[in-house]
């Protein structure tokens, strides 16, 4: 099968080669690329790189190298085209079928479009002439030019249940047609005639991200309208969740090299969206009366990392912009986030660029803060803090707020960043270290003395050491509250020491007293009651490796953070090999073949 340019092109702007890889390899995130072992040959420290940016992996151990469609092929062992379907359909894209049904479903598309066009010319035009005075007052009342007008391609639907489809029908268009392009109203009773759907509206044409013209928007003149924005229904070229308004002319702002804005701006309406743009953030665009979707949030990213997100400053704007936060969350990368902007109470860009110009607008945008703030201050506004129970409620609510991160680097940094918040305003060490970090030191000393001694017993060192850290919470819960944070951070080898830590964390999330018998009972509930016999044997041991019966919780928790250290420093690759591969990463981005292949052999050699 033949693919056309543009598809090949769309289905790998759409697919990022990470995350083709990412279903193979486990990749870290170094700088702009990730590092992972390569799947090519059995190697132990990673020398197999991916670049987003270019659109392709190395592998430094096999000297292969290619994109995320040669991958599938390598990986997989699939064909090309079973390569680039798969991708499609990663992508969510149809595959372009040769099949006589898919050509004859362009070939109506296309049709339907051009009858988009014509009633486009129609509105427009109806703007102009005598029918269209009303409308015309109206935007001028609401500070519109005529040039603005025609920037946007504003028009008119006259007071009329047929002037449109006249006009239509009488240029050789089929009912059914109309109908299907969502422009007349099919009736439920067949004998009745279908009839114009936009009525006495002032019109925004809707186009898709490649500028075609799929849909409108009506807005109603009168104060009273049942609906004060009509917009067309679903159709076989519109679906509105899928696209934003302005985003073709918004798109080529951005790209503009005088425009050094870091993402599109979001407004709620149609109106906002002009009013921004002539006053000079032409670069931005409005879902249709919805909270954004996965597809907008993609479409934003696809245009800049951050974008800016408008919304009212009461408290149905606050709410709104709440909700983007849950869409937000999941679809976090490194380098793709959004920025929230609350505009005065009871304002939208529109009323406060009229009111008060493009400097106030300006100085909104300037003042968006980031996602991570917004999530901070949606979780603190939530309730009250003033007992214990209500900030363990904060703190729980913050780790669901983590969970829904996917990507592994950039959760952490939230939860460092969020964790830090509520430890300096509501946390332990905001009450018992006060500011500084002070004592810290002393007590890990003192643990070393202690789990010195504690390593002479038998198990291996770390299948001891993950032991002991689970065994100790286990068997000391009350720990928990100091060193959750840890516990989250550590990546176990032992598989039972995973399926505890990950029991042992959904418990800590849920409870607000963490108490042993009911930590018992949830890992029993969990199915991990052999596990937690295991355990039980070792007791002993996990006693006097924690400092036995007389120790303090505070040398607990000094001990255990020790052992955390010792665990994570087995986990991490040597300094020397980290230096190798990040010249190596330098040497991928700088494309120098020659430099590359030295860096290669001289790897070789040392392993
Ligand atoms: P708003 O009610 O905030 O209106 O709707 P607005 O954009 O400020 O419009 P003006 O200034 O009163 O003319 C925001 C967006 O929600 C959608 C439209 O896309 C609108 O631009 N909407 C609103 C609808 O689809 N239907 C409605 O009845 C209302
Ligand atoms: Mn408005």
């Amino acid at each position: 099968m033949r693919f056309g340019e543009n598809f090949l092109e769309e289905v790998k702007a759409r697919v990022r080669v990470s995350d083709v890889v990412g279903k193979h390899v486990k990749l870290k995130r170094q700088g702009r690329e990730f590092a992972g072992l390569s799947p090519f040959t059995n190697e132990k420290t990673p020398s197999f790189f991916v670049n987003d940016a270019k659109g392709f992996y190395h592998c430094f151990s096999s000297g292969k190298h290619g994109d995320a469609i040669s991958f599938l092929m390598e990986v997989e062992g699939l064909s090309f085209p079973e390569a680039v379907e798969a991708m499609a359909g990663m992508a969510g894209m149809e595959m372009p079928k040769a099949d006589p049904d898919a050509e004859r479903r362009a070939a109506r598309n296309k049709a339907t479009i051009s009858w988009m066009e014509r009633a486009q010319e129609f509105f427009e035009k109806s703007l102009y002439r005598s029918t269209g005075q009303a409308a015309r007052d109206y935007l001028k009342g609401r500070g519109l030019s005529k040039t603005a007008a025609q920037n946007f391609g504003m028009g008119f639907a006259p007071e009329s249940f047929s002037a449109l489809k006249d006009e239509l029908i009488a240029q050789g268009a089929q009912d059914k047609q109309l109908i299907e392009a969502g422009l007349l109203i099919e009736p439920d009773d067949a004998s009745r005639g279908s009839w114009d759907r936009f009525r006495n509206r002032i019109m925004f044409p809707i186009h898709d991200s490649r500028g075609r013209l799929v849909a409108f928007g009506g807005r109603a003149m009168e104060k009273d309208a049942k609906a004060k924005y009509l917009n067309s229904p679903e159709t076989p070229i519109f679906s509105k969740g899928r696209l934003l308004y302005n985003y073709h002319r918004a798109r080529k702002a951005l790209s503009d090299p005088k425009n050094n804005a870091r993402g599109m701006i979001v407004a709620e309406g149609y109106m906002d969206v002009i009013a921004l743009s002539r006053a000079g953030f032409a670069h931005t665009v409005a879902p249709m009366g919805t909270a954004l979707t996965e597809e907008q949030l993609d479409l934003l990213w696809r245009a800049g990392p951050e974008p800016i997100l408008c919304f009212d400053g009461d408290s149905a704007g606050l709410r709104a912009a709440y909700r983007s936060i849950e869409r937000a969350l999941p679809m976090l990368r490194p380098g793709q986030s959004l920025r929230f902007a609350m505009l005065p109470k009871g304002q939208d860009p529109d009323d406060l660029i009229r009111a008060k110009g493009a400097p106030a607008m300006q100085a909104v945008l300037d003042g968006a803060i980031p996602l991570v703030d917004m999530l901070w201050q949606r979780e603190v506004g939530a309730e009250r803090l003033d007992t214990p129970e209500a900030k363990a409620g904060l703190k729980s609510r913050l780790y669901q707020a983590l969970d829904e991160i996917q990507h592994a680097d950039v959760k952490a940094l939230y939860k460092t960043e969020l964790l830090a918040r509520f430890d300096a305003v509501y946390g332990w060490q905001a009450q018992r270290r006060g500011p500084g970090r002070g004592g810290y030191e002393n007590k890990s000393r003192k643990a070393d003395k202690i789990t010195a001694k504690a390593a002479s017993q038998g198990l291996a060192q770390n299948q001891r050491r993950e032991t002991v850290l689970i065994g100790a919470i286990l068997e000391y819960p009350e720990l928990l509250s100091l060193v959750d944070e840890r516990l989250f951070e550590l990546e176990f080898t032992d598989p039972a020491c995973q399926s505890l830590q990950r029991a042992i964390l959904s418990y800590a999330r849920v409870t607000k007293a963490v108490e042993k018998e009911s930590l018992n009972a949830h890992m029993v509930s969990e199915g991990l009651e052999e596990d937690v016999k295991a355990y039980s044997r070792r007791r002993a041991k996990v006693r006097a490796a924690m400092g036995g019966p007389d120790a303090e919780l505070s040398d607990r928790a000094a001990i255990w953070n020790t052992e955390a250290d010792a665990q994570a420093g087995h986990a991490q690759p040597d300094h020397i090999q980290t230096d190798t591969r990040s010249r190596m990463a330098e040497t991928i981005r700088n494309d120098n073949a020659d430099a590359l292949k030295r860096l290669m052999r001289a790897s070789k050699k040392s392993s």
